[in-house]
C-alpha cells in the first residue's frame, strides 16, 4: 500500500514538474522576514503605522481599501492609534451616507473609501490575493515553511520597475520584474524620501515599500495574532489531553497486564 502511494506521488511529481518547466519561469520573490511570520510572530504596531502613511499619502490617490474599517486603526495588535487620532483620521474623508445619499464627513465607524477612478484593484486583500512563492515546480510546497508571500509579493511589485516604459492601445505599461506579464500599468508609485516618517526611519523606497506591505497584509487579515493564539492554545490542550489519555489507559489496563506479566 505505502509502496503505491510512493509511486503515485512520484509520477505525479514527475509530471507537474515536466509542464511546469515548460511554461515560463516564475518572476524572482525576494523573501522577507517580517516580525508577524512564525507561531508566535506579531505586527509591529510602529511599522503598521509608518505603512498606514505610505498608504494614505500614496497609494490612495489610485487604490481603495473598501473592506476595512476604519475604527480597526485602534486594534490591539493593529496599528494600535489612540482612539481621537483615529477620529481625526476619518474625518478626512468626505463619505457619501448609504442612508441619508447625502455626503458628510468621515466617521471611525465608515470603512476607508473605494476608489476606482485610476482602474486600480482595491488593496484590502490584496495581501491574501496574489503569493509571492510558487516552487518548486508551481507546486507551492515551499509555502508551508515561507507562507504564501502576498506581502513580499507587494514588495516585490513596489520594488521591481526597471526604468523602461512602453506605450500600446493608447496606455503606458512599465517594466516590472515581480509582475506576471512583465509590464504593469501602474506608474513606480515610490521614490526615496517621498513621505516624512514622524519615527525618523528613513524613507527608503525599500522600507516603504516593506511598511506599507506589512500594513496591507494587516488590512486583509487582522486577527492573525488572535488565530495563532488560538492556534497555541489548541495544541496546548491537546497535548495535555494526550498526556493524560495515556495515563488513564495505563492504569485502566493495570490489573489485567499486571497479572499477564505475573
Ligand atoms: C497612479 C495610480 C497608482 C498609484 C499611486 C498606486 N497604484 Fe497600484 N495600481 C495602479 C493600477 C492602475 C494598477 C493595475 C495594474 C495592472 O493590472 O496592470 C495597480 C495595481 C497594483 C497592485 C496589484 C498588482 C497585481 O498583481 O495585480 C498592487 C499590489 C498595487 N497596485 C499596490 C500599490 C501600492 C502599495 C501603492 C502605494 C505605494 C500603489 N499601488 C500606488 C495604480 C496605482
Amino acid at each position: 500500500m505505502l509502496k503505491r502511494i510512493a509511486i503515485t506521488a512520484a509520477s505525479v511529481l514527475a509530471l507537474t514538474g515536466t509542464a511546469f518547466a515548460a511554461g515560463t519561469e516564475a518572476p524572482h520573490i525576494e523573501d522577507i522576514a517580517f516580525s508577524f511570520e512564525g507561531p508566535f510572530g506579531t505586527y509591529d504596531e510602529h511599522q503598521l503605522q509608518r505603512g498606514l502613511q505610505v498608504y494614505t499619502e500614496v497609494c490612495m490617490a489610485c487604490h481603495g481599501l473598501r473592506y476595512v474599517p476604519i475604527r480597526t486603526l485602534a486594534d490591539e495588535g493593529g496599528p494600535n492609534l489612540p482612539e481621537d487620532q483615529v477620529r481625526a483620521y476619518a474625518k478626512q474623508f468626505t463619505i457619501t451616507d448609504k442612508e441619508t445619499g447625502e455626503d458628510r464627513e468621515g466617521k471611525e465607524t465608515d470603512n476607508f473609501p473605494h476608489n476606482v477612478d485610476a482602474g486600480a484593484p482595491d488593496l484590502s486583500l490584496m495581501a491574501k490575493a496574489r503569493a509571492g512563492f510558487h516552487g518548486p515546480y508551481g507546486l507551492g510546497i515551499n509555502q508551508f515553511f515561507r507562507g504564501i508571500g502576498g506581502p513580499e509579493y507587494i514588495h516585490a511589485i513596489l520594488t521591481g520597475y526597471t526604468e523602461e516604459t512602453k506605450d500600446e492601445a493608447g496606455a503606458t505599461f512599465y517594466e516590472n520584474h515581480a509582475f506576471s506579464t512583465g509590464w504593469i500599468s501602474m506608474p513606480p508609485p515610490l521614490s526615496d524620501d517621498l513621505v516624512t516618517y514622524a519615527d525618523g526611519t528613513p524613507a527608503t523606497v525599500d522600507q516603504m515599500a516593506e511598511d506599507v506591505s506589512a500594513f496591507l497584509m494587516w488590512a486583509a487579515e487582522p486577527k492573525m495574532m488572535d488565530r495563532k493564539r488560538a492556534g497555541f492554545v489548541a495544541v496546548l490542550f491537546l497535548g495535555l489531553l494526550t498526556v493524560l489519555l495515556y495515563l488513564t489507559n495505563k492504569r485502566l489496563w493495570a490489573p489485567i497486564k499486571g497479572k499477564e506479566t505475573a
